[in-house]
């Protein structure tokens, strides 16, 4: 029997998210937005690409909760994106009423759901999803790291003329300007990344992946979505096929990290039970500041949350 997936949020990282997966041809894929018609007209267009990309047209949108029952994950990605000049944090009011009553009538349908968030700003609304439903921490996290990540091994790539592919790295910490690119782990076909570049390139990269999502914000008017769906679909991949990857998630931390009570970005294995385990990575003293320094902008932005704290 197909999985089924459910993909909260029909616009440009909802769409990006339901192709992906759809391609990978094991899941059903369910769309569902507020707005009539464009998640029906969404899943109809996705569902026509398959006779020509090869895989099966299991692809439906819906303006109800109804049809996506017995979801085994249910991707969030209803929301406002960010505008120029706006940081992710600047959303928290609005996204949190829409993430709180997304997942809790997802989860009327599916309670045996894993809800995987992506809506701005990422880590505190993983605590409105968590706060909302009572699933185990392992059953509520977020992306954000596979894509902070994915833009660190792409300037690398860049920078050293060597395949994305053979760019190991790990981006920790909050999604946002104070994310950690941890160099310390970051490796081109296993050399140290610090052997092949000079210091100063190394931070010129680091304060790019920071600032990448801004970046795209500044040129394209909205945030990005080819990345941010691919990565989700790995992560979906990660638990559908139980593959136990160790991916970058936005997980729950219970004195990992020296961190209690909050969610943020650390290396998790992803397997058909969800945020499987936290992965402690040793950390040099700087990476250590800065990981403390960005929990704190996490958890000044979790603090405006008006419903959960
Ligand atoms: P978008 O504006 O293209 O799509 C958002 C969709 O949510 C719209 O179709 C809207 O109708 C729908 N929506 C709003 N309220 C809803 C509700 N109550 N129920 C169902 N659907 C509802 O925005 P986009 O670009 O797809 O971004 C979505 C979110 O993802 C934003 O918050 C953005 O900041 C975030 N994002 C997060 C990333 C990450 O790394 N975690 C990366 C990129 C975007």
């Amino acid at each position: 029997m197909r999985r089924r997936i459910t993909v909260v949020g029909a616009g440009n990282v909802g769409a990006t998210v339901a192709q992906e997966v759809a391609r990978r041809d094991y899941a059903e894929v369910v769309i569902v937005d507020i707005v009539e018609g464009l998640p029906q007209g969404k899943a109809l267009d996705l569902a026509q690409a398959g006779p020509v990309l090869g895989y099966e047209p299991a692809i439906t949108g819906t303006n109800g909760y109804e049809d996506t029952a017995g979801s085994d994950i249910v991707v969030v990605t209803s929301g406002k994106p960010r505008t120029p000049g706006m940081s992710r944090d600047d959303l928290v009011t609005t996204n949190e009423k829409i993430v709180g009553s997304v997942t809790q009538s997802a989860l009327e349908h599916s309670p045996d759901a894993i809800v995987l968030v992506v809506t701005n700003p990422l880590d505190a609304m993983c605590h409105v999803a968590k706060d909302t439903s009572s699933l185990a921490k392992e059953r509520v996290f977020g992306m954000a790291g596979v894509l902070d990540t994915a833009r660190f091994r792409t300037f690398i790539a860049w920078e050293t003329g060597a395949s994305a592919k053979d760019v190991q790295a790990v981006v920790l910490g909050g999604h946002g300007d104070q994310m950690v690119p941890v160099v310390s782990a970051t490796t081109v076909g296993g050399i140290p990344l610090r052997q092949l570049v000079s210091d100063e390139r190394i931070e010129a990269l680091v304060e790019r992946t920071r600032k990448g999502g801004g970046e795209i914000v500044e040129l394209l008017g909205t945030s990005a979505w080819y990345a941010p769906g691919a990565a989700v679909a790995e992560m979906v991949d990660a638990i559908c096929l139980d593959q136990k990857r160790v991916l970058p998630c936005t997980a729950y931390l219970e004195g990992e990290y020296g961190i209690d009570g909050l969610y943020m970005g650390v290396p998790v294995k992803l397997g058909a039970g969800g945020a499987e385990e936290i992965i402690e990575l040793e950390l040099g003293d700087d990476e250590k500041s800065e990981l403390a320094k960005s929990a704190d902008a996490v958890r000044e932005v979790v603090g405006v949350l008006a419903g959960s704290r």
